[in-house]
């Protein structure tokens, strides 16, 4: 009796072991694209770069649709979208073949500097929608860098004008704070810091024309301190600090001027020439676009120095009455539609973007064509920011030159479902620069 128990036990053991073993083999057989999920009319959006929500269906208002990083789904005839995640668009790593029925996404925070072929025309026409710094695109994200409105206004870093004046003589202070790392860029920034400097005291402590060293505090690791309280409180103790961007670009206002903002100390600002327009009131910042030269804005800046009335008319958001600090309509009203939820995180911006290319998909059903340009994404040649002039010195220049070339070509293959090869692509886009063809 108790024999045969044990064996039937045994043998129904081993045979669900063997089904179970069966079906997962059966799982791993079956096309890997149909597993994942069941509902077949939902829309499938491949990030081609692995960047947002992977093997997800997500639900967007009456739009819902499958996000995957899975490459095996290119060929599904649910591919209704293909996004990009702008600093690891690369050119030799595309989908071989562009159809007009599957639209492309761009998401990119980054000014040119991360990926100089996406500036032109032609590089950003592959695109349908975009996620970009401009006000311009899709999904904006030219407050990204902005923590909110609160933070904006609060006075919990500020230093009122007459102690600012005495860390000045206590701590022997310049009035100008300047801190930056990265020292060749496309705006050329250090090249008008220098002349300025000439002309007024500016402490820099960063690699760039560094002239004063940071105490041991922040010394080691200060690019993970700069959103620290302490170093905050270090920066809200200058009257200036310097808010130069990387690239000029329209609407690419970085943590470079919001920082000084939230802390009290005015942004001597040079980058996106519509900058103007998110500022909290008329005067928070200064622009250097404003002054013909270093030295009248040094002059300037001395000016202010002395005066404290005149200095404080740039901290009205600081100083006003709680209810008038922010005046500026534009950006209350931007603050406001930020999709942020309860913290300014990239992560929602990138729900964002997911959800505007699904509900383009279900809504619009490929009816209405919307192809990328410049306006979502501006950022003209650099110019010198002394003389305005397009200068010879700056080598990316050249790198912008070279790369209007590669977005011609990269245009010419992909509408042409051309795989591309790597070095002959670099080959021909400099012969084609090199004769002028673009
Ligand atoms: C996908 O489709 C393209 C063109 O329609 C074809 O060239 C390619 O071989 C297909 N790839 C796979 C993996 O089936
Ligand atoms: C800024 O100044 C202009 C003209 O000087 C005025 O029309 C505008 O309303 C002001 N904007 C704000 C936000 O104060
Ligand atoms: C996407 O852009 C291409 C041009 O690159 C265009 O031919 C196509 O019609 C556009 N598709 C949609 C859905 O707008
Ligand atoms: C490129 O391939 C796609 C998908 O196979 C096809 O729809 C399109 O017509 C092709 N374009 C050209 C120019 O051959």
């Amino acid at each position: 009796m108790m024999v045969r128990k044990i064996r039937l036990m045994f043998a129904i053991t081993i045979t669900l072991g063997i089904c179970i073993i069966i079906f997962q083999l059966c799982l791993l057989l079956y096309d890997s694209t149909k597993l994942s999920f069941s509902d077949d009319n939902t829309p499938v959006i491949l990030w081609w770069t692995p960047f947002g929500n992977n093997n997800q269906v997500k639900t967007c208002g009456s739009a819902k649709c499958y996000f995957t990083y899975n490459r095996a789904f290119k060929n599904n005839t649910r591919l209704k979208s293909i996004l990009f995640y702008g600093s690891d668009f690369r050119i030799h790593d595309l989908p071989n073949w562009r159809s007009n029925a599957i639209s492309w996404g761009l998401l990119h925070e980054e000014s040119p500097r991360n990926n100089p072929i996406l500036v032109h025309e032609k590089a950003l026409n592959l695109f349908n929608y975009s996620s970009t710094f401009s006000r311009f695109s899709d999904v904006p994200l030219t407050l990204l860098d902005l923590p909110g409105l609160e933070e904006l206004i609060a006075t919990s870093y500020y230093v009122p004008t007459k102690e600012k004046s005495v860390f000045m003589h206590t701590e022997n202070l310049a009035p100008v704070l300047y801190i930056q790392s990265d020292c060749d860029t496309a705006s050329d920034r250090d090249h008008y810091v220098i002349e300025l400097m000439k002309h007024i005291r500016i402490d820099s402590y960063g690699a760039c024309v560094n002239n004063a060293q940071f105490d041991d505090r922040f010394k080691n690791n200060y690019l993970d301190i700069l959103n620290n309280r302490e170093f905050l409180s270090f920066v809200a103790k200058y009257k200036f600090t310097i808010a130069f961007e990387n690239a000029v670009c329209d609407d690419y206002v970085t943590e470079k001027l919001w920082r000084p903002l939230v802390v009290g100390s005015v942004p001597i600002y040079y980058g996106s020439p519509s900058f103007k327009d998110w500022l909290p009131n008329n005067k928070s910042a200064i622009s250097i676009l404003d002054f013909a030269s270093p030295v009248e804005l040094a002059n300037f800046l001395h000016k202010l120095v002395r005066d404290d009335s005149a200095y404080e008319e740039y901290l009205s958001h600081k100083l006003n009455e709680r209810d008038y600090r922010v005046t500026n309509n534009r950006l209350l009203h931007a603050l406001r539609k930020r999709p942020t939820g309860t913290i300014n995180e990239f992560a929602n911006y990138m729900e964002a973007f997911e959800c505007f290319v699904c509900e383009q998909i279900q809504n619009n059903r490929g009816l209405k064509t919307s192809i990328v340009t410049r306006k979502q994404y501006n950022c003209p040649l650099p110019r010198d920011p002394i003389t305005g002039e397009i200068s010879k010195r700056n080598w990316w220049i050249q790198q912008w030159n070279i790369e209007k070339c590669g977005a011609k070509l990269l245009a010419h293959y992909i509408t042409n479902n051309i795989s591309i090869n790597r070095n002959h692509f670099d080959e021909q886009k400099i012969n084609m620069y090199d004769h002028n063809e673009c």
